[in-house]
């Protein structure tokens, strides 16, 4: 199956999204209910006053509960057959913080650039458990992955294959590599759906130079191939494209090694597991995922091929999107032509995936301000009220119909779900309005993660030549 685009290739869709590319189908979207497992619980933000953490911290802010990312930990971990690891992919959160934590559960890591990799190792997570995956890699940071010694480079071209081989004879070592199967079914991937391009052939291999380069590598005195690396499709709920691509990843994997006349060692599957942003959406069966993988895992053990094989899996999403909230104050509200808009002191600049993907995330208000948080006055539209953001665009805009609870100024609205692809896939210094600081809550205890920066300290990084 799959592989395309992926949730972060979408930054790269960030212009065309800015000329317009909200779609329509957005489907009926449902303020949040009180979810005693999700973030927002008991009327609290990851049990705690938001009136408070915005006071503490400022508006707009990111949220994290690590409480919350601990159980997503859990839950996967405790259906997934045993040559399962996990390695948490940083693309998703890169917040040391947050790969600390992941880090100290245990979990490794799949980068895919060099700061990424510092992010992993200042993380503490150890090279032999971070893998290196992304087209475009630069000579410096081949270099580097080899000179750390990390546990598996993802060669993504007959090129970077050659690149990565003279580089480790220079530095007289032996790296390991898996190679990258180009994989494609644009239905199942969550931008392909939403907008329509799966990536144009820019990630992996196809057939025939994964077999070169699998003949390549099998010749080389400094290349160890381990096995093959295939990303399916980002936010996929259903169990079994998720366990079918697992299992065409293993066979395409067992038979290029076997031509090639080496072992397989490992096959990374790559990442995909979804969550819902919707209130109508379905989650992830998990026991269901579980059952299908314990399945194979049971295949896999009977068969001499692929006994001594590892799978890894790259979740990110699954493991820190639902930890997460945007929370933002109401700066202005008033009513156009009958329809009721609230407007945020932060929006899409922090918080781009609603308008990348045209897909709008649930929206919870909390109300701070005597009459707020009531129903709409009659005569305005539907009930609802718009939620956008300050920038000067039309697409700066955070629901559109969704939202039936009353805003009131200064009251509070936090965006859910936003823990993955958040504030590492926005456009920040657009409009010149402070970033937002991250903070992560412990056992009901926040702690600053990230400062707030406001517009003045990177205006002090730059220069008018006066030319
Ligand atoms: C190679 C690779 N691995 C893992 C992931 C993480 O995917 P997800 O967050 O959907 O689990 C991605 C996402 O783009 C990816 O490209």
């Amino acid at each position: 199956m799959t592989a395309g685009a992926t949730e972060a290739d979408r930054e790269a869709r960030a212009t065309p999204a800015l000329d317009g590319l909200i779609t329509d189908d957005q489907g009926p979207q449902v303020a949040n209910a009180d979810d005693p497992a999700g973030i927002l619980r008991s009327g609290l933000l990851a049990g705690l006053d938001p009136g408070g953490l915005a006071d503490r911290f400022g508006t707009p802010l990111y949220v994290y509960d690590l409480d919350l990312v601990d159980r997503q930990v859990d839950r996967l971990r405790a259906v997934l057959p045993e040559p399962v690891e996990l390695a948490y992919a940083l693309k998703a959160n890169p917040s040391l913080a947050v790969v600390a934590h992941l880090g100290r559960r245990g979990l490794g890591a799949d980068i895919a650039s060099a700061g990424e990799l510092a992010t992993a190792l200042r993380a503490g997570i150890a090279p032999g458990s971070i893998v290196f995956t992304g087209p475009g890699k630069g000579e410096a940071e081949l270099a580097l992955a080899v000179e750390r010694g990390i546990r598996a480079v993802t060669v993504e071209s007959p090129a970077e294959l050659e690149r990565l081989e003279r580089i480790a004879a220079a530095a007289a070592r032996r790296v390991p590599v898996l190679l990258r199967a180009a994989v494609s079914d644009p239905a199942r991937h969550e931008v392909v759906r939403l907008i329509g391009d799966e990536g144009a052939g820019k990630f992996g291999m196809d057939r025939s130079d994964l077999r070169h380069a699998a003949r390549r590598a099998a010749r080389s005195e400094h290349l160890e191939l381990l096995g093959l690396h295939a990303f399916g499709a980002s936010n996929v709920r259903e169990a079994d494209v998720l366990a079918e691509h697992v299992a065409a990843t293993v066979a395409l994997a067992v038979e290029v090694t076997r031509e090639a006349g080496l072992p397989l060692r490992l096959v990374d599957a790559g990442g995909g597991l979804g969550i819902p942003y919707r209130a109508d959406e379905a989650p992830l069966d998990l026991a269901a995922l579980g059952a299908r993988l314990t399945a194979q895992a049971d295949r896999w053990r009977r068969e001499p091929a692929t006994r001594p094989m590892r799978l890894l899996l790259e979740p990110g999403r699954f493991l820190v999107g639902p930890a997460g909230a945007y929370l933002a104050r109401v700066v202005d509200r008033k009513t156009v032509d009958g329809q009721a808009v609230a407007i945020l002191d932060g929006g899409i600049h922090h918080l781009l995936r609603p308008a990348l993907v045209g897909q709008e995330q649930r929206i919870h208000v909390f109300t701070l301000t005597p009459g707020g948080g009531g129903p709409l006055p009659a005569g305005e539209a539907a009930g609802s009220v718009t939620i956008a953001g300050p920038l000067c665009s039309g697409l700066d805009v955070l629901s559109r119909g969704a939202v039936t609870a009353h805003p009131a100024v200064g009251d509070l609205v936090a965006v859910l779900d936003a823990g993955a692809y958040g504030f590492t896939e926005a456009m920040p210094f657009f409009l010149s309005h402070p970033i937002p600081a991250e903070v992560v809550v412990v056992g009901g205890r926040a702690e600053l993660v990230r400062p707030r920066l406001e517009p003045e300290t990177w205006l002090g990084w730059q220069r008018d030549p006066g030319l």
